[in-house]
């Protein structure tokens, strides 16, 4: 039986190839439901995988961050829902928003935008030439993503609280960078713990290593989802 809690995880596939994902998730069992195929699982298994996640009734987040001429992402984004995947992310500019909306067409596709990864920080942005700090530039993306007709976005747990008051309470929120006091954070520069991000109002986690390259993934998963709902 799923735990408590886990309805609100999503499992980062971050393996090299589908027979890793798949032990993966076999350990995991019936814990959980929702996977994230990234762009290395995408780039390793492509369509097929997630075609496979949904016909074993999981429920799959695309994390492409789609960006490309206007024509392109509608076209890749109408392939994105044609499988049943639910969630999918684009990048947050304009253009790219409106050819996505208009690419979902009438399925139930959830579009997500990026607003600034959460391995950036505000150097980071400097050396590529933004002139505006972080929080004036997620705010901005968010503002862009809900006038476009986005669903929601993906965002620092961090920000999240900030996040939800201009995206309002129907926009959805997901956000990675997420670790239990203690893991290691990787590369990852703007973390917060599972509680902090659902206190701050997130609607999804995303949690990649601290589950995928633990010893016993189960374990870890359970130990996250009693995080979230204590
Ligand atoms: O291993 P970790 O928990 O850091 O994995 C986070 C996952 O979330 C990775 O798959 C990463 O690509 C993704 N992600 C992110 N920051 C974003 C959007 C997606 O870390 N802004």
């Amino acid at each position: 039986m799923p735990a408590p809690g886990s309805d609100r995880l999503i499992v980062a596939l971050d393996v090299e190839t589908a027979v890793e994902a798949r032990v993966l998730i076999a350990s995991l069992g019936d814990a959980a439901g929702f996977y994230k195929v990234g762009l290395e699982m995408f780039t390793a298994a492509g369509m097929d995988f997630v075609r496979e996640l949904k016909s074993q009734g999981h429920r799959v987040f695309v994390d492409l961050k789609l960006y490309d001429i206007g024509e392109t992402v509608k076209r890749a984004v109408a392939q994105v829902a044609k499988v049943g995947a639910d969630f999918l992310t684009v990048h947050g500019s304009r253009a790219v928003m409106a050819a996505a909306v208009a690419g979902r067409g009438d399925s139930s596709l959830k579009l997500l935008a990026v607003t600034v990864l959460t391995s950036f920080d505000e150097s980071d942005l400097r050396q590529m030439g933004y002139a505006c700090d972080l929080p004036t530039l997620v705010e901005l993306r968010v503002r862009n993503a809900m006038d476009a007709g986005i669903d929601g976005v993906v965002c620092s747990a961090l920000e999240a609280a900030r996040v939800r008051a201009i995206a309002g309470p129907r926009a959805t929120l997901v956000t990675p960078g997420v670790r239990s006091a203690g893991a290691s954070a990787g590369d990852q520069k703007r973390v917060a713990t599972p509680a902090e991000a659902i206190a701050n109002g997130a609607d999804y986690l995303v949690i990649g290593r601290q589950v995928t390259r633990s010893s016993d993934p189960r374990a870890e998963f359970l130990k996250i989802c009693e995080e979230i709902s204590r």
